[in-house]
């Protein structure tokens, strides 16, 4: 009897176990890494962030024009480079034609792009000054698609390989240089990297947590041989860095605009406070523009001497740079007009340099 009871209890937990092995392979989430590239750049990225992911997990990785279908996936990524400050046309189209069902997954959204500063504003002939660089480039995806909310976005910055790129594509790289007011990034290089690895890496673990109920991978740096490589960056000087990003406290002052970048321990709440306060006691009207969760760029309004004047303000968080908020000041007027402004911005940088010490 004592024997009988025995088995019947093994087979209650064979089959138990059974049950959990079958339902552990039921939840386990089937992906689709979508990725649209002109010159290899964000093909590299969508390796990376699949070896992050971890190759144990099913996620499979493909060319636009491989996918017909996204049926048989719980969640998709779409990854693509960024051309006129947002994703490239097919990568609509592809969003367009599989809108529905993508409304109904769980979807991810990367690019990669020459601009990475999320405090950025760019102000050009013909546009209003507006918001550029990272995750601002998909806004407009966000905006004709509402209804897919994406779980991660992330803006890598990305490669550009100069003496390979085709005529139209350099004239365009070289006018963008020199329209930039703060002055040309990656200006004399043949290769210039603008990624921030730690972006893919956060991205790649977000996805982890987010969606695969997985723990962050650690010690993601072993997979960082999926972007470097060993050519120069300039073949005429090979001493030359690939990416010399500009620090984040920094002050450019020119006939074309007078500029100043900080940041200081702290939330992107703690960056609007910060600036609410520096607007009231410099009698600044600070109208709000544009509201991310990662940033806000206002109009800061005063009048100077008569004349109504704008500084362009941004406080943003940077995923590379956890705990802290950054801000970028931008007064577009010429030199003779805005000493009254550069007072203003140079006292908000003080009020930010004192929240750092
Ligand atoms: C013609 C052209 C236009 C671009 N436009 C932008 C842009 O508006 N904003 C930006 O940050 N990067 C821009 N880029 C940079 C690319 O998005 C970046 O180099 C990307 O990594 C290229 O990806 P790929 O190698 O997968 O083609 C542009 C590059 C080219 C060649």
């Amino acid at each position: 009897m004592v024997e009988y009871v025995k088995r019947i209890l093994l087979v209650c937990c064979v089959v138990t176990a059974a049950a959990s092995v079958s339902s552990v392979h039921a939840v386990e989430k089937k992906g689709l890494l979508v990725h649209a590239s002109i010159y290899g750049s964000t093909i590299e990225a969508s390796y990376w962030v699949k070896a992050i992911i971890g190759h144990e997990h099913h996620l499979d990785v493909k060319a636009l024009p491989q996918v017909i279908t996204v049926e048989p996936y719980d969640y998709v990524i779409i990854g693509s480079l960024t051309r006129n400050e947002k994703p490239v046309e097919p990568i609509y189209e592809f969003v367009e034609k599989f809108r529905a069902a993508l409304a109904g997954k769980e979807v991810c959204y990367f690019l990669t792009c020459g601009d990475t500063d999320e405090t950025m504003v760019l102000k050009v002939p013909g546009q209003d000054a507006h918001l550029i660089g990272g995750r601002n480039y998909l806004m407009d995806m966000l905006q004709s698609f509402p209804e897919i909310k994406p779980v991660v976005i992330a803006g890598f910055g990305g490669r550009s390989v100069k003496p390979t790129l085709n005529l139209k594509d350099s004239f365009m790289v070289w006018l963008v240089g020199k329209l930039a007011k703060e002055g040309e990034v990656g200006g004399g290089l043949d290769i210039w990297e603008s990624l921030v690895p730690e972006r893919v890496e956060a991205f790649a673990n977000e996805v982890r947590v987010k969606v695969l109920g997985l723990g962050p991978r650690e010690n993601v740096e072993q997979f960082r041989g999926y972007w470097q490589s060993l050519q120069p960056a300039s073949l005429a000087d090979p001493s030359k860095k690939k990416f010399d990003p500009r620090p984040f406290d920094y002050r450019h002052s020119t006939d074309r605009i007078h500029y100043v970048r900080a940041r200081m321990p702290g939330t992107l709440d703690d960056g609007i406070a910060l600036l609410d306060t520096w607007a009231r006691e410099a009698g600044i009207d600070l109208r709000e523009q544009v509201k991310n969760f990662f940033n806000v760029y206002y109009h800061g309004v005063k009048s100077y001497g008569g004349k109504e004047m704008t500084i362009h303000v941004v406080p943003s968080t940077l995923p590379e740079d956890p705990g802290s908020v950054h801000f970028s000041f931008r007064s577009y007027d010429k030199p003779d007009n805005r000493a009254g402004v550069e007072t203003d911005i140079d006292r908000a940088a003080q009020m930010i340099t004192a929240r750092s010490k």
